[in-house]
């Protein structure tokens, strides 16, 4: 494959915004169709890219229509969470490489939908959970690899985004997710939190998430929020009811024995965090103050400044744990979006569809991480009553070998 023909369907702000700054720059790869539900978002980026390269991409507001005439490569699923299975189904049927953007599933028959479509067709298929990508999370997975942690026992994290502004003014900015919160309660965005603990632990390789419960909180900031903002908020929102809570906790157990703990925190007033931390019997790694603890470093406790010493200690780490997509980093990459991991990412993916390997976070990981939303909702419903997750591999967990997104293990 020389040049790769690529497709993007959805052109909101996560589509506009990877085309332009993840996509585009790597060399290699032609945006050759665009899709969107509305003309002016598929005409906007018609134009960049034509401005751009030169090439006019096939453009329709129809995927259907588009992939038959663009023929690409491979294509990107970037609409709102509602399409994400229909579509990236219709591409395995049609033998289109898909790449997959995040969001949780409504129901168990979504997630089977992509396993059985993939296992029937083997079109490659990856969800593109950027976190996995991250400096952080790949530095702490690679000393958790070398053993530095000890045995792994727990751990946690959090989505942890003040997304009332986004989401209240969804019918201004025709974006989907209010719905959701009127329509649910559960943990509705697991995977940035989720995505790369389980790599770290192993999920679906050796080891299988269980069972889980969840907790859900009042359901007060939207209502707060829209109440405190009535001179300029929409006013279709006044007086609407939100079944969402506030603040939902999962907890998960591991046929491995560990725990994972999650956490949605969006509809309050806070900073963002994703809280990525993991906990072993001989240390841990801390993402708030960018912490590697050992035991035995006991300067930690002996005053307040020997814990601020350590503070960001694990870029020490990097040297030596580092995988070359992170050391090797230009200032253009960190230009990709989120800080530089989108676009690792989506370099890992066109690797891996070059090469005809495993796709690094495959469909199997794809449904089990979307599963969490069902599963939580059900829980809550339930008075957080546990609930199994399946085992979307069908048994083959047990021998399926760890599959970082990089290799990390120590040269
Ligand atoms: N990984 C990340 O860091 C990150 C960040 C933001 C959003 N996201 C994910 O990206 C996705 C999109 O989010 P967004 O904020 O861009 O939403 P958005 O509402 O701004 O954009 C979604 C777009 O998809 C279009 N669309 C909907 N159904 C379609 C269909 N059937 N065919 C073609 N286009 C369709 C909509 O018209 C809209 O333009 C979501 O899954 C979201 O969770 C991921």
């Amino acid at each position: 494959m020389d040049k790769i023909k690529f497709a993007v369907i959805g052109l909101g702000n996560r589509g506009w915004s990877l085309m332009r700054n993840a996509i585009m720059p790597i060399d290699g790869v032609e945006i050759a169709g665009l899709c969107d539900i509305y003309d002016d978002r598929c005409e906007r980026a018609r134009a960049y890219v034509a401005e751009k390269t030169g090439e006019s991409p096939v453009v329709s507001t129809d995927y259907r229509v588009m992939l038959d005439k663009a023929k690409p490569d491979a294509a990107l699923v970037s609409a709102g969470w509602g399409a994400h299975v229909e579509i990236a189904v219709y591409c395995m049927e049609k033998g289109i490489p898909v790449a997959v953007e995040v969001g949780g599933a409504y129901s168990a028959e979504e997630c089977w939908a992509l396993v059985d479509t993939y296992e029937k067709t083997k079109t490659p298929i990856m969800l593109m959970e950027n976190c996995c990508f991250n400096k952080a999370e790949l530095l702490a997975t690679a000393l958790t690899r070398d053993g530095v942690f000890g045995e792994i026992v727990h751990a946690s994290g959090a989505y942890a985004h003040d997304l009332r502004a986004e989401i209240l003014a969804s019918e201004e900015n025709r974006h989907y997710r209010l719905q959701y919160h009127k329509d649910h309660n559960c943990e509705n965005y697991p995977t940035h939190e989720l995505g790369p603990i389980a790599k770290l632990l192993g999920i679906n390789r050796g080891n299988r998430m269980v069972s889980l419960v969840s907790v859900a909180s009042k359901s007060r900031g939207f209502a707060e929020y829209v109440n405190s903002h009535k001179d300029t908020i929409n006013p279709n929102r006044i007086g609407e009811v939100y079944k969402q809570g506030d603040i939902v906790n999962t907890l998960i157990t591991c046929e491995n024995g560990e725990t994972i703990s999650l956490r949605l925190d969006a509809s309050l007033p806070r900073t963002y965090n994703r809280e990525f931390t993991v906990r072993g019997t001989k240390g841990m790694y801390e993402m708030g103050n960018n912490m590697v603890f050992i035991d035995g470093m006991k300067e930690f406790f002996d005053t307040m400044k020997g814990y601020l010493t350590y503070q960001d200690n694990a870029k020490t780490y990097e040297e030596k744990y580092l995988p070359a997509a992170w050391r090797e980093m230009s200032a253009e990459g960190l230009k990709s979006g989120h800080g530089g991991m989108d676009g690792v990412e989506f370099r890992a993916f066109f690797k891996a569809l070059r090469e005809g390997g495993e796709m690094p976070i495959d469909v199997y990981d794809m449904a089990a991480w979307m599963s969490i939303t069902y599963l939580s909702e059900k829980s809550i419903a339930e008075g957080s009553m546990p609930q199994e997750v399946p085992d979307f591999t069908r048994g083959a967990y047990k021998d399926r070998p760890i599959h970082d997104v990089f290799d990390l293990t120590v040269k």
